[in-house]
């Protein structure tokens, strides 16, 4: 289902309170977590509900998607720092309760295979947020990647590292490779939450309403999910043909 909100704003406000929501019903939530542009409004605005409503973020447990591989914890652009800066910090969050793919470990594979364990051993994702690429990537599932994977090395796509080239100081310090939770661990979840805004992404999200499921447009796998959401606000919306059109919701 595709629902149109009018901008990044409406948007962060209502996933804020989707978030709150799922918290206070289950203090103890594992939560998937995304990096990038599209979740840093998202993730400022739960902050200052959060705050407001004092909610109890003591139990929640996280694992994000993804990390270069190649960057320190402290590397500015790694997603450690990011999650650090844009929410486990200023919302209170102890680094105890959360995950994130190691980038900078010995055996890149070893940690593949536990990433995916550990998931599984905290009882699997409750909730998982996504942003896509505007090659249909999820995490950094590029195109192609299999729907059965779980946790894996990725090579990152051209288009990948020129997209994401904007937050490093010169194109050809963002890394080759990286590791990614895999579709099968995404899949797994319970509800899946995907969100796109600009109109950057209004041309992968018209692919995507007319993708059938297809790893060439590998978050097309999440039309197949008992309990998913595709969100995103006007900009992105731009080329959604009419029928999406008509699952717009108020806000
Ligand atoms: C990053 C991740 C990626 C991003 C995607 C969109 O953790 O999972 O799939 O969600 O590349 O990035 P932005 O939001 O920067 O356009």
């Amino acid at each position: 289902m595709f629902y149109v909100l009018p901008n990044p704003h409406a948007i962060a406000e209502y996933l804020s309170n989707l978030l709150v929501q799922k918290i206070q019903e289950n203090p103890k939530l594992v939560l998937g977590l995304a990096t990038g542009s599209t979740m840093e409004p998202i993730y400022a605005a739960f902050v200052v509900q959060a705050k407001q409503l004092g909610l109890n973020l003591n139990d929640i447990v996280t694992f994000n998607l993804d990390e270069y591989i190649g960057l320190a914890p402290e590397h500015p652009q790694s997603y450690h720092h990011y999650m650090q800066t844009h929410l486990f910090k200023p919302a209170g969050i102890r680094q105890e309760q959360v995950s994130l793919p190691s980038g900078m470990c010995r055996d890149v594979e070893l940690e593949c295979v536990n990433y995916s364990k550990k998931i599984q051993a905290a009882g699997g994702l409750d909730f998982q947020l996504l942003g896509i690429g505007t090659n249909g990537h999820i995490g950094f599932n590029e195109p192609g990647t299999p729907f059965s994977s779980l946790t894996h090395v990725v090579d990152l796509s051209e288009n990948t590292r020129r997209d994401n080239g904007r937050f490093f100081e010169d194109k050809s310090q963002v890394p080759t490779q990286a590791i990614t939770m895999g579709i099968e661990d995404i899949m797994s979840a319970k509800e899946v939450v995907l969100v796109a805004t600009g109109s950057h992404k209004a041309e992968v999200m018209a692919k995507l309403f007319e993708t059938a499921i297809d790893e060439d447009m590998p978050a097309s796998i999440i039309k197949s999910h008992d309990n998913f959401k595709i969100i995103v606000d006007q900009a992105a919306a731009e080329l959604l043909p009419a029928q999406a059109e008509q699952t717009r919701i108020a806000c």
